[in-house]
């Protein structure tokens, strides 16, 4: 007996020819769709792929209607599988979630139980304000440290700073003894991100004449911005050095030359946190409660369901700063 509800609360996105409507309805527990996994919903968060699935130009929804979501935390309620029992504490992200699998942003999720995460030294809250922006974060400092880069190599840049990925990130690198430039277009944000490591913050990136070769400016970057500013940063970056490319928030091509490859061996890393395999992702959480927690572990904003479609349109607009919680209300 698990005292889960037939019907809940959950944030519906329904695509209508050109629109999508979106509301806070209830819904049936029957209709959550497969999995081993019931897991009672008590944070989730908004990032940027959130404000796409619900917009009809995203292209990231791909089933209408549609519980968005792509992150959650919670307690087991019940479980076919034997990794999990009801009363755990785990977390959910990436694969189809949000996007072809109803999200967290409902009172109640079901996932397979291959999409689970337990959660052991980091709370629910902790781990949303992370959510997947932030685990994205860590998967590119990781990718970075693999590839050999330490803090006596130079300057870290980072950028879309003021962002969840970028913010989550200038973190997680100045906690791993990294030299961190914040490139942020939020003016009012430079207190904010020094006090989250940045030792210098530089306006958005230049991009009106990107050489081919420029100044070695960068050992590494975390770039969450795409289009001429990862251009700008492969021209800039220093012998070997390495840029891990999640994102796609200032466009989705890629104009460049070969020259920084095949004359200072630099790497282009791409960050797909949707799909890392489970045990790699289970491993990556473990180190997030331990040597990469982050040093601020403070939402800049928490919001409700009803409070969600603002949210969603304010992200897409650039004007959210850092990580936002969604908490989900029970009785
Ligand atoms: N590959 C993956 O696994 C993965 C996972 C998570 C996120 N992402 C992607 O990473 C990106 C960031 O996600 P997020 O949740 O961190 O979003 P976010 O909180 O909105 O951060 C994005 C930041 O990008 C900057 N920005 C926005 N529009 C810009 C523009 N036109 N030109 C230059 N800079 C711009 C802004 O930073 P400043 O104002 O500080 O400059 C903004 O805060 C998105 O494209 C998202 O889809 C990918």
């Amino acid at each position: 007996m698990s005292g889960m509800p037939e019907q809940f609360a959950a944030f519906v996105a329904t695509k209508d020819d050109d629109t999508v409507h979106r509301e806070v309805r209830q819904w049936a527990r029957d209709d959550l769709g497969d999995g081993d996994v019931i897991i009672r919903v008590a944070y989730s968060s908004v990032n940027y792929k959130d404000g796409l699935a619900t917009i009809a130009k995203g292209q990231v929804a791909r089933v209408s209607p549609l519980i968005p979501g792509i992150d959650l935390a919670g307690t087991v309620v019940e479980s076919t599988s034997d990794e999990f029992t009801a009363g755990d504490h785990v977390l959910a992200h990436g694969y189809a979630l949000g996007v072809a699998h109803h999200g967290g942003y409902a009172q109640f999720a079901r996932v397979p139980a291959d999409w689970v995460v337990p959660l052991d030294a980091l709370s629910a809250r902790d781990a949303m304000t992370i959510g997947t922006a932030g685990f994205t974060a860590a998967m590119s400092v990781q990718r970075i440290q693999d590839r050999g880069i330490t803090p006596q190599d130079g300057p870290v840049l980072v950028t879309g700073a003021s962002g969840g990925v970028g913010s989550v990130g200038v973190d997680l690198l100045a906690g791993q003894g990294y030299d961190v430039v914040a490139s942020t277009g939020d003016t009012s944000a430079h207190d904010w991100l020094r006090e989250r490591g940045a030792s210098e913050i530089i306006d958005r990136l230049d991009t009106d004449d990107i050489r081919p070769l420029g100044k070695h400016r960068w050992a590494a970057a975390v770039d969450c911005l795409g289009g001429a500013p990862l251009a700008a940063i492969l021209s800039t970056l220093s012998i070997g050095g390495i840029v891990a490319a999640s994102g796609n928030t200032a466009g989705l091509s890629l104009e460049t030359t070969v020259a920084p490859f095949i004359l200072r061996g630099v790497t282009l890393a791409g960050i797909d946190s949707a799909n890392l395999a489970i045990d790699e992702r289970r491993a990556l959480w473990a180190r997030l409660a331990d040597d990469l927690r982050p040093s601020v572990l403070e939402a800049s904003d928490e919001v409700g369901l009803d409070q969600l479609e603002d949210t969603l349109d304010a992200i897409l607009d650039a004007r959210t700063r850092g990580r936002i919680l969604v908490r989900l209300d029970h009785d």
